[in-house]
């Protein structure tokens, strides 16, 4: 949770972590903190609390990694876990636009050193192949077997992951956004059917997944507790 003082406090994945204590988080300007955030220079003073929550566990085996806009941010930090542990990686990376595909050199670095494979799609057709990540992914799964799908972005493009996931019989775990305040499993802002997303998640299994099926791709609620669509 990053504090910026006066005007609000956010969640934010780290795709960045260091193994000498410097970490780092990727930030998208859509409203008042993530605008504050882009404004502020070295030496200003920021808040953080954490960290809270789970992450991706690591599977040493063939996995496939489905990920969107910025949603690519918390998948830099796997792809290097996974390039540790010799897994077989293949990276679908997807985006509306070319400028948007965040981190592909770091991830083509990391990916080749495994001899992993990368496919990437935009939108505009701007870059890679053109239409969107769910496509190829579909492909692939039809094709061979893997021994887990990991994925972020937008949860839209989630939950056709997590419906390729069901069809293909493949373990899937995809890290979830809702709107986070204490963080902590307090307040109940980020609840989805029996989950806390901050505290239990944000990374779900497919089968905590189907527990909030009539939710997930469908309903979030805003800052009042209203359902609104996602
Ligand atoms: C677990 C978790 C990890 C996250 N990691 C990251 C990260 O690594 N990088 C990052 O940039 N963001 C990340 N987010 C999203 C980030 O927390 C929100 O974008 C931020 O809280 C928005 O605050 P704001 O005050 O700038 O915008 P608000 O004033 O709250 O919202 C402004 C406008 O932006 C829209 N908006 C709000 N949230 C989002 C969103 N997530 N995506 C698109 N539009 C949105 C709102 O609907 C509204 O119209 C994460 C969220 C969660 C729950
Ligand atoms: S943010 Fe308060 S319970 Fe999750």
């Amino acid at each position: 949770m990053i504090w910026i003082p006066g005007v609000d406090e956010v969640p934010m994945s780290l795709s960045t972590i260091g193994r000498h204590g410097l970490s780092a988080v990727t930030v998208a300007e859509v409203g008042d903190a993530t605008q504050a955030l882009h404004q502020r220079t070295s030496g200003d003073l920021l808040g953080i609390r954490g960290p809270f929550g789970n992450g991706f566990s690591p599977v040493k085996g063939k996995t496939m990694i489905v990920g969107g806009g910025t949603g690519l941010a918390p998948l830099v930090p796997l792809v290097e876990a996974l390039a540790a542990l010799d897994a077989r990686i293949t990276c679908l990376l997807g985006a509306k636009t070319k400028d948007e595909l965040l981190f592909l050199d770091r991830i083509e670095q990391l990916v080749s050193k495994v001899g992993g494979e990368i496919v990437t799609t935009t939108e505009d057709g701007s870059y890679g192949l053109a239409g969107v990540v769910t496509e190829p992914a579909e492909k692939m799964l039809a094709k061979g077997r893997f021994d887990v799908i990991y994925t972020c972005g937008k949860e839209q493009m989630m939950y056709k992951v997590f419906l390729l996931a069901g069809r293909y019989n493949t373990p899937l775990q995809a890290s979830l956004e809702r709107i986070m305040r204490c963080g902590l499993g307090l307040c109940g802002s980020c609840v989805v059917g029996e989950f806390m997303i901050c505290k239990d998640g944000p990374v779900l299994s497919y089968d905590e997944l189907l527990k909030i099926g009539d939710e997930f791709g469908k309903l979030k609620r805003d800052f009042s507790g209203r359902e609104t669509p996602v």
